[in-house]
């Protein structure tokens, strides 16, 4: 589905954040792209949609190069941002899941029927008519979430969606997750929290400094060690209360 070939970005400053990523994103694969803080998951998430410009390599979506075909790339691929103040749209919750279906120009019946389904999916219900700016963090991601099915991507890119959500939170995303993978879609998360959402992974990518370290099953990967990278192995379990501590 996505085919990149070297992608490197460097900025003016001469920070290198990107350098020579090869990856290749399969259809309908649920692929984890962890790393630590200032890898580069956001700017390699902006960059698979032509959202940023790389200074060398490609990237190919289905055989399109983004850097000519982003604004159409983007209307098949669906953004879960990690800033979800940057998404909103709407004046309410409701509107603002619209955005997209009405964007797509799919008429007022099959839109008010994708905004219900995207804002049960979410358990957003509540809030329907509630200005996405009064939402708390955690319920600004799920209105993302919401946005993005309502669209109805064959693929899907989440970067840190589990950030500032509460238990039923990450299990409202994770259930997400789950759906679109059976749905068929293709879904990448980028994230360090695996311990959220690796039993969903079919493939596990780590990201260091810009580069791309590993990359295969999550046991495999995991197996080789991803301490180093500053990532926890989360094939840890807690018996005890005195040991529910990261300190351990
Ligand atoms: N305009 C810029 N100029 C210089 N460096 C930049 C610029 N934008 C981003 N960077 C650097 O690029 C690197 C990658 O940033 P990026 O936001 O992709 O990291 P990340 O993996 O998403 O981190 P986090 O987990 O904190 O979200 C960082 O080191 C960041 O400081
Ligand atoms: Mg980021």
């Amino acid at each position: 589905m996505f085919s990149v070939h070297g992608l490197t970005k460097r900025f003016p400053d001469g920070t290198e954040a990107l350098s020579g990523v090869d990856l290749e994103i399969r259809e309908k694969e649920c692929l984890v792209v962890a790393g630590s803080n200032g890898s580069g998951k956001t700017l390699l998430m902006r960059m698979l949609v032509g959202l940023a410009k790389p200074s060398s390599g490609t990237v190919l979506y289905r055989g399109m190069d983004v850097a000519a075909y982003g604004a159409l790339v983007r209307r098949s691929v669906g953004l879960v941002f990690q800033d979800a103040d940057a998404q909103v749209v709407g004046e309410t919750v409701e509107e603002d899941i619209a955005f997209g279906p009405n964007n797509l120009k799919l008429g007022a019946r099959e839109t008010a029927r994708r905004v219900a389904e995207a804002i049960a999916a979410t358990g957003l219900e509540a809030k329907r008519a509630a200005p996405p700016r009064r939402l708390s963090g955690g319920e600004k991601r799920r209105l993302a979430v919401a946005g993005v099915l309502a669209m109805g991507c064959g693929a899907v890119i989440m970067d840190e969606p589990f950030a500032n959500l509460d238990w039923p939170g990450v299990v409202q995303v994770l259930a997400t997750v789950r759906d679109l993978k059976a749905a068929g879609k293709t879904v990448v998360v980028l994230s360090h929290e695996l311990e959220k959402v690796l039993a969903l992974a079919d493939r596990l990518v780590i990201l260091d400094r810009g580069r791309i370290r590993d990359d295969g099953t999550p046991e495999a990967v995991l197996g080789r060690g991803v301490a180093s990278y500053g990532i926890r192995d989360p094939r840890q379990s807690y018996e005890r209360v005195e040991d529910c501590s990261w300190l351990s």
